[in-house]
């Protein structure tokens, strides 16, 4: 058993030094993050400031966490989905770094909001969130502690339409950062974090071949765009599905087949929803799917596939492979369901690689030193990060990754400037 006096809820404290291995290994992908937390080291941003982080618990989450201890944050973790920590990196923060971490792999629901209420005694002054569950608690629950919050931070797609639905419903009463919608989050990773990480996970649980594969992926936002072209730099054929028309018009420019899942059903040999939005595959299209289809999700909550219909299809349901179940349907049929329809990428894989994270997480430690700084002053509402901190984060990922550009001459950002010089 090892001591620690750091209050924690963690599967093993044992898996520690795994962890510890692990979460070296990913600093070497994480160059901006690093400077971000030797500045922070210096001059301590966040002195004195109680800090709730609900992120996925992972060896890049662990880098973030580091930082904001770094700036002198008093800071508790929790995850942000059942299914998506890494137990021996949750260990880790709690033995060597002394990190509160409240956070198991395959927790159930009720441990879920029992730590999204430990997380809340903390009284926390600023909340950084991945899908906005601790801040849609602390307005539904916990109105008396708004006072002591400075302001959130909020990594996601999910999280930024929940937010949106708050202020229209007029309830967001302080500051939250917009994360996800800085070009340097949502460029890379939505796109080639999700696209990677998302077919990683799908290989990870299945082994399957992609190449000639049909593979249809439902939604073409910035994680649909990075999971449609990585499925088809496999070898796929993909389809895409969509609701929105201009999407749809730049899927079907972008070279893939669009039509609606209905359509889509028959001809999938493997399902990936990406859309944010719930039953996006319902029982119509379980009932038109070929025999052996399998179906995943890497949107943020479990809610795209409606998995209570296909019980109810299925005569037997069975585990095959880790994160695989095949369900028997009463037709004679099976469909294969990964990661019991929960994020794949991070239930059956290790999330984003480093490299995109260190950008997202830059943000994220960023955008608490801005709520510090701009205290008292910000009124409630959604704020982009500043574009100086996105172009800084940039110059210094770009500067990491040993790549020079140009810079504009005196003549042209006068020419840029002007409007009197046409044909
Ligand atoms: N979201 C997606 N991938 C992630 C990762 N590797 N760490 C934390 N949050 C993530």
């Amino acid at each position: 058993m090892v001591a620690t006096q750091v209050k924690h809820d963690v599967k093993d404290l044992s898996l520690a030094p795994l962890g510890k291995q692990r979460i070296d290994w990913a600093g070497r992908e994480m160059p901006v993050l690093r400077q971000i937390q030797e500045r922070f080291a210096q001059e301590k941003p966040l002195a004195g400031i109680r800090l709730v982080a609900c992120c996925h618990v992972t060896t890049e989450t662990a880098h973030l966490a580091i930082a904001l201890k770094h700036a002198g944050a008093d800071a508790v973790l929790i995850a942000s989905n059942p299914l998506s920590t890494q137990d021996d990196v949750a260990a880790s923060l709690v033995v060597d770094y002394g990190i509160s971490v409240f956070a198991q792999k395959g927790e159930d629901n009720e441990t879920y909001h029992r730590h999204v209420n430990i997380a809340l005694d903390h009284r926390p002054n600023i909340i950084i969130d991945d899908g906005s569950d601790v801040v849609a608690t602390l307005i539904q629950e916990r109105q008396q502690q708004i006072p002591d919050l400075i302001g959130t931070t909020e990594e996601t797609t999910t999280g930024i339409v929940r937010l949106k639905a708050m202020l229209r419903d007029g309830v967001l009463t302080f500051p939250a950062m917009n994360v996800n919608d800085a070009d340097t989050k949502h460029f890379f990773d939505n796109r080639y974090g999700t696209g990677q990480s998302t077919l990683d996970g799908i290989i990870r649980a299945t082994n399957i071949l992609l190449a000639g594969k049909t593979v249809v992926v439902a939604g073409y936002g910035w994680c649909g765009k990075g999971t449609a072209l990585r499925a088809r730099g496999m070898g796929a054929n993909v389809i895409v599905t969509e609701v929105d028309p201009v999407r749809a018009i730049e899927a079907a420019m972008d070279g893939f087949r669009v039509m609606p899942m209905e359509a889509a059903a028959p001809y999938g040999d493997l399902f990936i929803t990406v859309t944010g939005n719930k039953h996006i595959i319902r029982g119509e299209h379980f009932e038109r799917m070929k025999d052996g289809a399998i179906v995943c999700n890497s949107g943020h909550f479990d809610i795209e596939i409606d998995l209570k219909t296909l019980k109810s299809m299925a005569s037997e349901v069975k585990q095959v492979r880790n994160f695989t179940e095949e369900y028997r349907l009463n037709s004679g049929k099976s469909i294969v369901v990964l990661g019991e329809g929960r994020l794949i990428n991070l239930a059956a894989a290790e999330g984003h690689p480093s490299a995109v994270m260190d950008m997202s997480f830059a943000n994220q430690a960023l955008a608490c030193e801005y709520l510090v700084k701009n205290k008292g002053q910000l009124e409630p509402g959604l704020y982009s990060i500043p574009t100086e901190v996105d172009q800084e984060i940039a110059r210094l990922k770009l500067q990491a990754m040993g790549i020079a550009i140009d810079t504009l001459t005196d003549e042209q950002v006068e020419y840029m400037n002007s409007w009197t010089s046409g044909t």
